[in-house]
């Protein structure tokens, strides 16, 4: 074996949890290594998840633009196409040049970069074996999992990353199919559904609930349902798909209602399998260090993010919590932090959860269901975009805000955005929830004009006095 020097803390996975974290022990002045197999930083989220699927959200969208709506615009196009392998090509580019750029964050901050697939051989040693066939065996204090997550696999829809694929595929079609079926309508679904649908595609999608994201709030899921409807995408609700194969050229799925009942069929060109990620910690020694798992294979770890062997400590979607990378990310630091002897934190019920498609929906702490099951008395403020006058003079004014708060206290629980955008105007919600605010703290914050963030401020003075001022 060829073998270093210990190092303070060793890192498996380079994914947002795994090179954050590493960062920041470099940052803190640890000694640390950070061990990737997959031949790239950036984990699923930089190679084949977040960055890749935004591009080509964006790329459609603009399309999409283009062909609905310039014309109410005043602007003429001509013939409108498009290239589908330029498209993917600047999506590539996109995920090349970030992670090109992370190798170069580590360098920064003195992370070694060990390329290759880590194994746990004890609490303090981790072997890797790389790419060339070589074996190298690591020393550390500490040892920090973030190994991420795969996509779970659908008993009888056998995904072959060609005709029935999952995002990773999905990601790196050829070419635009005529008609797809997403089976879940989830994160993935939803966000793929639309990229296809947008680019000609006829998209149905097939969802075993009643109600596609569950954890959005019911009134917003509906009337973005309602949206995406009239985008042009179909949803089977209350199915399952049972069986799924390809038969000359063509995928045919076998579905059922999901209470039971007679069977139907459905066929499209591609098949997308959107049901929903697990952990992955194949390969990983886990069994042989007795590191304890969930019943949903999660890592178990204690609040200080360490396992159930002191010096191995576990972070991002190995463990519970929102499968995020943004939450993966504040494991990493904090976990860190715990590591360095200092008081790293992470606030779960501040998350935010955004859906990139359009109208983009952005959430953060309760849905008005969740606080009143927790037995709160609630109040809710709500504002349409329709009266927001920066959607109106952009003529884009589908979605609302929606805030729940504390009854008798005024205490913001949850903020619920739907509109354009939305991803990035959440975060005076974020930080409002954290500061623990009220909804009158929002509305007496002066808000630029005219932007669509002043619906969050109406929703908040509808919500702390009942009226909003443009409504
Ligand atoms: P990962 O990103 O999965 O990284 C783990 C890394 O560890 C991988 O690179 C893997 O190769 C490596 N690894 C595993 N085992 C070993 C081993 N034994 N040795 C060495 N290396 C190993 N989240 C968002 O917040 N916003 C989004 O817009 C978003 N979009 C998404 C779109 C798609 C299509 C998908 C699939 C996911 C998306 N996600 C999004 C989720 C996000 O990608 C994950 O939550 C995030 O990547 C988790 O980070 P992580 O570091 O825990 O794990
Ligand atoms: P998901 O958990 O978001 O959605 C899965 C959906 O599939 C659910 O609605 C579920 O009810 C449904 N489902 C489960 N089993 C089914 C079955 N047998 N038949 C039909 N429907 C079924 O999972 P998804 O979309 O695969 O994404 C995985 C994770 O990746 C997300 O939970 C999220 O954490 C992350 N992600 C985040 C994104 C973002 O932040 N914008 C974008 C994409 C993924």
């Amino acid at each position: 074996y060829a073998s270093a020097a210990e190092k303070d803390l060793v890192v498996i996975g380079g994914g947002p949890g795994g090179y954050v974290a590493a960062i920041k022990a470099g940052q803190l002045g640890l000694s640390v290594a950070c061990v990737e197999g997959r031949g790239a930083l950036g984990g699923t989220c930089l190679n084949v998840g977040c960055i890749p699927s935004k591009a080509l959200l964006n790329s459609s969208h603009m399309y999409a633009e283009a062909k609905n709506h310039f014309a109410a615009y005043g602007i003429k196009t001509g013939e409108l196409s498009y290239d589908f392998a330029a498209i993917q090509k600047q999506k590539d580019t996109a995920v090349a040049g970030l992670t090109k750029g992370i190798e170069g964050l580590l360098k920064k901050n003195k992370v070694d970069y060990v390329k290759g697939w880590g194994k746990l051989v004890s609490g303090t040693e981790v072997e890797v074996a790389g790419a060339d066939g070589s074996t190298t065996r690591l020393k550390a204090k500490n040892i920090l999992l973030a190994t991420g997550s795969e996509v779970t696999p659908l008993p009888g829809v056998p995904i072959d990353e060609e005709k029935i694929v999952s995002s990773t595929g999905a990601l790196a079609l050829k070419s635009v199919p005529k008609e797809m079926v997403v089976i879940g309508a989830g994160y993935i679904g939803l966000e793929m559904g639309s990229v296809y649908q947008r680019l000609g595609a006829k998209v149905t999608v097939v969802e075993f609930l009643d109600n596609i994201v569950p954890s959005m709030d019911a009134e917003m899921r509906k009337a973005f349902q309602r949206i995406l409807e009239k985008q042009g995408l179909k949803f089977k609700m209350g199915t399952k798909v049972t069986k799924g194969e390809v038969v000359g050229g063509r995928v045919k799925l076998t579905l059922e209602p999901a209470k039971g009942g007679a069977a139907d069929s459905l066929e499209c060109d591609v098949c997308l399998v959107a049901i929903g990620r697990r952990p992955f910690t194949k390969g990983l020694g886990l069994e042989a260090l007795g590191i304890k798992k969930d019943a949903r294979e999660r890592v178990e770890v204690d609040s200080h993010f360490r396992t159930n062997v002191p010096s191995v400590y576990a972070i991002g979607d190995i463990i519970p919590g929102p499968m995020l990378a943004h939450k993966a990310e504040e494991d990493g630091v904090a976990a860190v932090e715990i590591i360095a002897g200092k008081h790293g934190h992470v606030n779960y019920a501040t998350v935010p959860s955004i859906c990139y498609t359009h109208p983009e929906v952005a959430y953060v702490g309760l849905t008005e269901d969740e606080a009143k099951a927790k037995g709160l008395e609630v109040k809710t403020g709500k504002f349409s975009f329709m009266a927001n006058s920066r959607a109106r003079a952009v003529g884009d004014t589908d979605g609302m805000v929606k805030i729940v708060a504390e009854k008798s206290t005024d205490k913001l629980l949850g903020v619920h955005i739907m509109s354009a955008n939305a991803g990035e105007m959440i975060h005076e919600a974020v930080l409002a929830l954290e500061y623990g605010a009220t909804a009158e703290d929002i509305a007496r914050t002066c808000h630029g004009h005219p932007t669509l963030s002043e619906a969050v401020k109406e929703a908040a003075l509808a919500t702390a006095f009942g009226k909003p001022i443009h409504m």
